[in-house]
């Protein structure tokens, strides 16, 4: 399977031109990779003037509602009418602006019912010795998948992101390959009640959180993540490039 690299832009960069220029960087290497599905996730006014390679394009977040009378919102038809393939939900920095589960739900059965690709981010603020933040994570993704048809849910990533490991929070660090590891086991056993044994075991789970050039092979090779979200890093092309590079070249280690 390849793996997939998510670029999220976030509220960057500042301007048309640069947006076109760290796009065409990427483009050139995501044409030397066979491995590797690519998706940038630009500030939505940027998506119309991002398009082509071998790269798709995605959104930082969704309306559930289809249209109608609310402002400053766009809805998952618009988004595919303007060829995006996939979305981000529930980024922690979304629901740090106030988004709850229960919001959330209504736009992953909103992307999901548009059959967008729907990249769901989960992630605990903290980690506690007491391992509380594994019930945190699993009420999220069970408040989040609630009442979703199962036949909706082929198109579901999950994005493990623990909020301290973000890189524009203070004091961040990555995640350690061996503790994603196992938080992917409990994310698919999390999982497996909600869509079965077949999905769970098949769709995405990818890891976010201060992935750069200096830990990304050890997170392709150990991790058993299929795939990576990249914020901070995947505005320098030079940067997101070599990770994607790694994502093609680097064997998973067998444990
Ligand atoms: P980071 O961001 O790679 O800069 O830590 C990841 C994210 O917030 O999605």
């Amino acid at each position: 399977m390849k793996k997939i690299l998510i670029a999220n832009w976030k509220m960057n960069p500042q301007g048309f031109k640069e947006a076109k220029n760290i796009f065409n960087e990427i483009k050139k290497q995501a044409l030397k990779l066979k491995k590797v599905e690519i998706v940038v996730c630009p500030p939505f006014i940027y998506i119309p003037i991002l398009s082509g390679g071998k790269i798709n394009i995605g959104a930082q977040d969704i309306f559930y509602e289809n249209k109608g009378a609310f402002t400053g919102e766009i809805s998952a038809k618009m988004l595919k009418d303007a060829n995006v393939k996939y979305v981000i939900i529930g980024h922690s920095e979304r629901r740090a602006l106030g988004e709850s589960d229960e919001l959330l739900n209504k736009k992953l059965k909103a992307a999901l019912g548009a059959g967008l690709k729907t990249i769901f981010c989960v992630g605990e603020p903290e980690r506690d010795i007491e391992g509380n933040y594994l019930q945190f994570v699993k009420n999220q993704i069970e408040v989040g998948l609630k009442d979703i048809p199962r036949k909706n849910l082929k198109n579901l990533l999950i994005a493990y992101e623990p909020v301290w490991a973000i890189s524009s929070q203070p004091g961040a660090r990555a995640d350690t390959s061996e503790s994603a590891f196992r938080m992917g086991i409990y994310i698919r056993k999390t999982l497996l009640p909600i869509m079965g044994n077949v999905l769970a075991r098949n769709i995405s789970v990818l890891y976010g959180g201060s992935v750069n050039v200096q830990n990304a092979q050890d997170f392709f090779a150990n991790s058993g993540m299929d795939g990576a979200l990249v914020g901070g890093q995947s505005l320098i092309a030079k940067n997101f490039n070599q990770i994607l590079k790694f994502a093609e070249i680097t064997k998973v280690a067998k444990n």
